[in-house]
């Protein structure tokens, strides 16, 4: 599956299967947590086999069932640290996608007492990605027009575009998307349009998508 194929194919997924994510694919996803905190300065890591994590009132207010593994975003607080763990994060969402496994992104409903035990001391925790075998794959959200998240004085090129595409298909917080692209001097940009929570997260998320859809960089904004 190529990057493409896990942003189409990914959909938050909230009810879980018993089944245990096996050694082999533990390793994937744990060699990509290691390459992520070196890039990024983060301390990124996978719980498996707990339970614990998502055991609490709000998950099942929010109809979550049988989360056993998770990610856990956390890290010293500096430097964008929201925007670099939606960034982050989001590569191990697209990775388990294309080991076969489901995500739910959480900024709310998990256990944050548990979670936040196992976070050292000096570090912040940002939010956790719910991973699992789901029971489904999901449905796809619904999505704003490409002209209402792009500001472009003239024709968009292809590969922005291209881009637009797959950041539209990037998961947000209450499904916001309150984003907004565009083009200085022929170098792709991303800003926060608009008030609402978590959208630094989310302006990582997205970037990380525009990016594998245009094959360019981003430069966020502030
Ligand atoms: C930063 C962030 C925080 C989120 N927090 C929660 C949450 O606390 N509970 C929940 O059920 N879903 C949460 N979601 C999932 C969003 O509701 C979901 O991504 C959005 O509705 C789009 O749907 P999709 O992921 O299926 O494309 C969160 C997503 C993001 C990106």
């Amino acid at each position: 599956m190529t990057d493409l194929e896990a942003i189409r194919a990914r959909h938050s997924v909230r009810s879980y299967l018993e089944k245990p994510i096996p050694p082999e694919l533990r390793r994937e996803l744990d060699a990509c947590v290691e390459t992520c905190n070196r890039e990024s300065g983060l301390h990124l890591r996978v719980i498996y086999d707990d339970p614990a994590g998502y055991d609490s009132f709000l998950t099942h207010y929010g109809v979550f069932r049988n989360v056993k593994n998770y990610i856990v975003l956390a890290g010293k607080k500096e430097d964008d640290f929201d925007f670099r763990c939606g960034y982050y994060g989001e590569k191990l969402v697209l990775l388990a996608q294309k080991l076969g496994l489901n995500t739910c992104w959480t900024a709310l409903t998990f256990n944050k007492k548990r979670v936040r035990e196992l976070i050292p001391e000096g570090e912040s925790l940002c939010m956790a990605i719910a991973l699992g075998y789901g029971e489904n794959q999901g449905r796809q959200h619904r999505s704003k027009r490409p002209e209402r998240v792009s500001e472009l004085a003239g024709e968009a090129p292809d590969w922005f575009r291209d881009g637009l595409e797959a950041a539209l298909l990037a998961p947000t917080a209450v499904n916001q998307q309150k984003f907004c692209f565009g083009l200085e001097n022929g170098e792709a940009t991303v800003r926060v349009k608009g008030i609402g929570s978590y959208t630094r997260v989310d302006l990582g998320i997205a970037a990380l998508h525009f990016e594998l859809g245009s094959g360019r960089k981003v430069k966020a904004l502030e």
